[in-house]
């Protein structure tokens, strides 16, 4: 897969996708990303990329055409119309099932905002969807940007050492991940669950699904409400008090 951003700020976004497990995968080829100054595409004599907003107000507000103009020539470097997001606190907030729906696009652009935003004539004519990672404002798209970038990629086959490692993490099935321990299996008094050093891999099965019920009824009783119980589910909640 590749992903083009399209940001005032590349070196930002260059310097975190180049660290850990996204750096190795671009180094193997396993996504390809890039970055692209915005400000390359603005060819008035002050290379401007922003303006004041029509009607008054404070801010200043990034110009339509050199995003249109980056968008057009990434269009014509990949031979084909690419989906394009747009960063914005007025999007659908991001989660682990969009993130997953967009892992399976060959191709995906980002256009990060600035400032009060972006003229809305270019959002209206390109961009084909606006997503949020919360609803709370940041300065820039950049941060957002990075967000959807390595969500995305870490669920793209061979980025993780292995697919599993992200079947039984929060969200991807509706449910938080249980409680997870490392050695020492005594560290300050505190007994790492029992079950989880007896090597009976259903047991353990068992635990890791129920204490992920019970970690979801507990933080996030609005997701259960959202995931399909069995009937065992039910009555082990019942059980507990949590249903
Ligand atoms: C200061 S914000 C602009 C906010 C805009 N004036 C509004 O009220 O909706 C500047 C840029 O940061 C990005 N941004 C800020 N908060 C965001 C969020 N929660 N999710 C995604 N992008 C966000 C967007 O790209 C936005 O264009």
């Amino acid at each position: 897969m590749r992903i083009d951003i399209i940001t005032l700020f590349p070196e930002m976004c260059e310097t975190v996708l180049g660290e850990s497990i996204i750096g190795r995968a671009q180094k193997k080829g396993t996504v390809e990303l890039h970055a692209h100054q915005l400000r390359d595409f603005a060819f008035d004599k002050h290379k401007r990329v922003d303006d004041t907003t029509y009607g008054g107000g404070m801010g200043m507000l990034m110009k339509a055409e050199p995003i249109a103009l980056c968008f057009e020539h990434l269009c014509e470097e990949l031979g084909t119309r690419p989906h394009l997001v747009y960063m914005s606190p007025k999007g659908q907030v991001l989660t682990q099932q969009r993130v997953r729906e967009l892992s399976a696009l060959s191709n995906l652009v980002i256009l990060c905002g600035h400032y009060e935003g972006v003229d809305q004539r270019v959002l209206d004519e390109y961009v084909d969807e606006e997503i949020s990672i919360g609803d709370y404002v940041l300065t820039g798209g950049e941060l957002p940007a990075l967000v959807l970038t390595d969500s995305i990629c870490r669920m793209i086959p061979e980025v993780l050492s292995d697919d599993l490692c992200f079947e039984d993490e929060s969200h991807y099935n509706g449910l938080l991940e249980y409680p997870q321990y490392t050695k020492p299996s005594v560290w300050r008094g505190k007994e790492v669950p029992e079950v989880l050093l007896s090597g009976h891999h259903a047991n353990i099965e068992q635990w890791r699904h129920e204490n992920s019920l019970l970690e979801t009824a507990e933080k996030r009783p609005d997701l259960l409400r959202k995931v399909s119980l069995s009937d065992r589910d039910r009555q082990f909640l019942q059980k507990h008090g949590l249903l």
